[in-house]
């Protein structure tokens, strides 16, 4: 039988159209990242998909929506994937992620990106708020806090609309290297981080259990400290072994995000969000636990902290500051 429009009553055409309303995801910067957010976004049905590179790139990036379309009858997911150049195709999405900019090489840390990447995520920010002045924003491009920085200055968005992906990333390291050092599952450990996006990032033993039990009682302070390091060096190990930075996990951590907007989950997630009064940060977007939901950042939610984890969290703050200062100086 051949189900066409006409084939359904009007009765069941109508029920459709009143419920049936996908949401809109945009991707800027079609690269690695961007793509892989496109894949996972795709494969957990989440809406409808608009790739967005630079012209030169336009007939690429169509072909990276067409060839992702294709994966649908196969890993059974429906949404139209749209690659291209021009912003007209964003229109009134429901939630933009910005990837655009250039990654770091070997040799480089995330901040060395930030003069080039402050020009591209600043116009990257102006165009998407004339097409989608209603989405959430969620920034990745690197260094991270200042890009979240730049993207909220040249949108003029409220602050809960403007968030950075870095945390969901940072503390999925930190967990996968947990599960290693103790041989069980990835979905028993739950942990959080605070601070930047940078090498002083705070993971808190103090807030990190498995299956309920504190991780101190599993795992001896040296070892636990060792996986501390090697989660806040984590990015700099796999530009090392892949001569640019990740994509896989940063685009996964990217999508729970999006995932937890879309749905309204109202997930409590390690996000790069505007904090004011919130830990005294004076007006600064870093990493700190948050409900995400349809508004975007819903609520801080401030942990209690001792002062050798105050004195950390201070350290990557001051960093942070640092380098929203040098981003203002090439945002001018
Ligand atoms: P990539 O080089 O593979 O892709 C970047 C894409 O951005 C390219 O396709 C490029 O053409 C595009 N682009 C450049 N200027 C643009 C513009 N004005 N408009 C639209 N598109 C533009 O790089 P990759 O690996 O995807 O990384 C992207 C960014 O994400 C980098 O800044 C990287 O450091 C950052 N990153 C952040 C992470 C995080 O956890 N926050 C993790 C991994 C990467
Ligand atoms: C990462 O942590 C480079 O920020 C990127 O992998």
């Amino acid at each position: 039988m051949i189900l066409s429009e006409t084939s359904l009553s009007a009765e069941t055409t109508e029920v459709r159209d009143q419920t049936v309303k996908r949401a809109k995801i945009t991707i800027v910067g079609a690269g690695n990242v961007g793509a892989s957010c496109a894949v996972w976004a795709a494969q957990k049905e989440l809406g409808d998909i608009v790739l967005i590179d630079i012209p030169e790139f336009a007939d690429k990036t169509a072909g990276k929506a067409l060839d992702l379309l294709q994966c649908g009858p196969i890993e059974r997911f429906d949404c139209r994937i749209v690659g291209t150049a021009d912003y007209a195709h964003a229109k009134d999405s429901d939630v933009v992620i910005i990837t655009a900019g250039v990654p770091r090489k070997p040799g480089m840390s995330r901040d060395d990106l930030v003069q080039t990447n402050v020009k591209i995520v600043g116009d990257v920010a102006v165009q998407v708020a004339k097409v989608a002045p209603n989405a959430v924003l969620i920034v990745v491009s690197n260094p991270l806090d200042a890009m979240v920085y730049t993207a909220w200055k040249k949108t003029g968005f409220p602050t809960n609309r403007v968030v950075g992906q870095a945390g969901c990333l940072d503390i999925a390291r930190y967990r996968t290297f947990i599960s290693m050092e103790l041989g069980c599952s990835v979905e028993d450990i739950t942990a959080l981080l605070l601070g930047g996006h940078g090498d002083d990032m705070v993971p808190l033993p103090s807030y990190t259990s498995v299956a309920g039990i504190p991780v101190t009682q599993l795992i001896a302070p040296d070892r636990l400290q060792a996986i501390i390091e090697r989660a806040k060096m984590g990015g700099g190990e796999l530009v090392k072994l892949m001569g640019t930075s990740a994509y896989y996990a940063p685009a996964s951590g990217t999508i729970q995000m999006a995932e937890a907007v879309i749905k309204d989950k109202k997930r409590i997630l390690p996000c790069a969000a505007y904090c004011n009064k919130e830990y005294g940060v004076g007006g600064y977007f870093v990493g700190v636990p948050a409900v995400l939901g349809a508004g975007g950042v819903e609520k801080v939610i401030e942990v209690k902290l001792n002062d050798d984890e105050k004195k950390l969290f201070a350290t990557s703050v001051s960093h942070v500051k640092e380098l929203v200062g040098v981003a203002e100086g090439f945002l001018r």
